[in-house]
């Protein structure tokens, strides 16, 4: 989030007016997505490799700091999807809005965080809350069970410690961003080097 007294992402030189106003509507966006339950936004796919083989999930999108570029999302520290981010830090991230006519693809660079300051601070402010319940779950994901009620948490009032709360946080390096609409799609990419039309 851009903080009162910080700049804005700074216009890169080069880059169409056109091109420079969809970027900054698309960071606007996910600015807006995570405080937003309706914004399909708020949901997003994060593919990722598991030794070579392709994985995906669900997440929620927690955070958004355009100036750095990064999104934030929260998961269980016990996920097998931190070691392969560990392994290849390079994923990508999915969403549509139907509202918005947009799909985006995010070419990320993904940190995995289990302790320190931004994961105690964050643990604090959901821990009292339903979300926390995801975090507290005694088995890790994946694990088998014989049946559904044998995974009930017990409820407990949360800890102050944060077990099994992690911290995903995406550097997003290029956005693939394709526009469905009447009467022509349009597609571009934001990354490094600038802003380019592509074909849909
Ligand atoms: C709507 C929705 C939101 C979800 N949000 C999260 C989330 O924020 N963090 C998370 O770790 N898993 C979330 N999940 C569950 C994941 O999609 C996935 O099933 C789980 O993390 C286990 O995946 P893994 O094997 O990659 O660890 C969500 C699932 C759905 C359907």
């Amino acid at each position: 989030m851009t903080e009162p007294g910080k700049q804005p992402p700074v216009p890169r030189p080069g880059v169409s007016p056109e091109l420079r106003l969809i970027e900054v509507a698309i960071w606007r966006e996910l600015l807006r997505a995570p405080a937003h339950r309706e914004h399909a936004w708020r949901h997003m796919v994060m593919a990722s490799l598991d030794a070579g083989r392709v994985d995906a999930r669900t997440l929620v999108l927690r955070e958004c700091d355009d100036v750095a570029r990064e999104l934030v999302f929260y998961t269980d520290a016990r996920s097998p999807k931190l070691d392969q981010l560990r392994t290849t830090p390079g994923a990508m991230l999915v969403a549509w809005s139907t509202d918005l006519g947009w799909q985006l693809r995010l070419h990320c660079h993904f940190e995995v965080a289990t302790r320190g300051l931004g994961v105690a601070s964050r643990w604090a402010r959901i821990r009292c809350t339903p979300a926390a319940q995801d975090f507290l779950f005694p088995l890790p994901s994946g694990t088998a069970i014989p049946q559904p009620a044998e995974a009930d948490v017990t409820p407990a009032p949360p800890p102050l410690e944060h077990h099994h709360f992690a911290v995903l946080t995406a550097r997003v390096d290029e956005i693939d961003w394709l526009e469905l609409g009447a009467p022509r799609h349009r597609r571009a990419r934001f990354d490094a080097s600038g802003a380019s039309w592509i074909a849909p």
